[in-house]
């Protein structure tokens, strides 16, 4: 008999098929009982009859724990009620492994248990949607950037060099050297760009950043393109084409999945090209029409964005930021040089910065001095430097960040859901 998946039953309408999975849920009365089982692909409900399976496999089936592992054979029935479309009736069961005492049952559990429960917290329903839309999302990226001529090239977890400052770095011991983990791939794309062309790196990266916020992971994943011969304007354009694709690609493609975390699609479908750009001094100027004083030079915070965001029904550029409060490696915009050729994009409906990107300084001396003002020790950039020295083109790229895509996407309240394992201030396990 055919082994199949709940997500390709339909294909099997009045087949007798085997599945392998779990029991979800159980529910009885007296002659009957109904089994949803899950296989990773989805949720599907079984009946169980005792004139079709016997007194002692009817008598298997009712005794079934949530999360026991099993084989069942059945028919396969369309079933217009059903959530998938379609029910099984069972013709055989067979238990692989009796779970005892599950802890995670189907009423409502606190936050704090759930975490430390995320091995387990994983095979329900909604995580189960959200894993698949971050799957998809990835997938949907990297298509979009392969058609337009952008090649993987991944960049080094393990670095003698900062890319995003000096504070939030993990620094660990490399047979007796230091060595940190990535910040970001930034600078190794850069490197790849003047190999490539146009580039992407996609991976983990790390800041010991003692934020202990809805947005803030130690451990994250980046995507960030680089391109050879990109300008600002160029590197906008990408952005807001990436983002756009990537919100239709999920439209299309996970419409199950978005209903079951409820998403309201309504703003997501306003997700097009081109998207809202504000300077930061005009952002600075919207901020102080809503009573917010903001002295220029400083960051925006988690609420402003907020604010700024909320002004617009797409996600919106805040671009030229003041140089000083920005990474070494922006290019001041020639105009105007304390402002630096960078952009933040901000998702709306309170989500804030999904993406930072820039311009890079492509001239060796002006590199050289912000090295030295950013207290950068020259010796672990001399690499990135010869990229200056050698060929030096304008460049542009981009990070946009997996986890905080993720949760704007799904509509979810904190990013500790977006991941597998999230990895967050005090919390490593599991
Ligand atoms: O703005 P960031 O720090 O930019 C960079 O790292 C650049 N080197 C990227 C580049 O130009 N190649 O980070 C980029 C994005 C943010 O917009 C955010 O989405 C995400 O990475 N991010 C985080 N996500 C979760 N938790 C954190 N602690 C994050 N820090 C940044
Ligand atoms: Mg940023």
């Amino acid at each position: 008999m055919e082994w199949v998946t709940i997500d390709h039953i339909g294909k099997h309408l009045g087949e007798e098929v085997e599945l392998r999975g779990w029991l979800y849920n159980l529910r009885s009365s007296g002659k009957i009982h109904f089994l949803i089982i899950r296989d990773g692909t989805g949720f599907i409900q079984t009946v169980a009859l005792k004139n079709e399976l016997g007194e002692e496999v009817f008598a298997l089936a009712g005794q079934l724990t949530q999360e026991s592992s099993l084989v069942a054979r059945g028919t396969v029935r369309a079933e217009k009620r059903a959530p998938g479309g379609y029910e099984l009736t069972l013709t055989d069961l067979r238990l692989v492994s009796l779970s005892q005492d599950y802890p995670i049952t189907l009423k409502e559990h606190g936050v704090d248990f759930l975490m430390d429960h995320r091995h387990l917290w994983l095979r329900t329903p909604r995580q189960q949607a959200i894993m698949r839309i971050r799957a998809g999302i990835i997938r949907a990226a990297q298509e979009y950037l392969d058609g337009q001529g952008f090649i993987r090239v991944d960049s080094p977890i393990l670095t003698p060099s900062a890319a995003e400052g000096t504070t939030t770095l993990f620094e660990t011991d490399y047979f007796e050297e230091k060595a940190f983990l990535t910040q970001s791939g930034q600078l190794y794309a850069e490197a790849t760009a003047m190999a490539f062309g146009r580039v992407y790196t996609f991976g983990p990266t790390f800041r010991a950043e003692k934020s202990k916020t809805r947005r803030h992971l130690t451990e994250f994943w980046m995507l960030e393109p680089e391109a050879a011969f990109y300008d600002f304007e160029d590197n906008l354009r990408l952005q807001e084409e990436l983002v756009s694709f990537v919100v239709a690609n999920i439209l299309g493609k996970y419409t199950p999945e978005l209903a079951v975390l409820e998403r309201d699609t309504g703003p997501l479908k306003k997700v097009v090209p081109p998207f809202p750009r504000l300077s930061y001094d005009e952002a600075l100027e919207l901020l102080r029409r809503q009573g917010r004083e903001i002295p220029w030079g400083e960051d925006f915070g988690a609420p402003d964005e907020t604010m700024i965001a909320e002004q617009f029904d797409r996600p919106v550029f805040v671009h030229r930021y003041p140089t000083k409060a920005k990474a070494f490696y922006m290019k001041p915009d020639p105009d105007r040089p304390e402002v630096v050729l960078s952009d933040d994009l901000l998702a709306p409906e309170g989500y804030g910065e999904i993406i930072g990107g820039s311009q890079r300084i492509d001239d060796l001396q002006l590199l050289e001095t912000r090295l030295r003002e950013h207290h950068l020790p020259e010796e672990a950039y001399r690499w990135y430097l010869d990229l200056r020295r050698y060929g030096s083109v304008p460049h542009s790229g981009f990070g946009i960040g997996l986890e905080r895509t993720v949760a704007w996407i799904c509509g979810l309240e904190h990013v500790r859901e977006t991941i597998p394992f999230p990895r967050m201030l005090y919390r490593i396990y599991p």
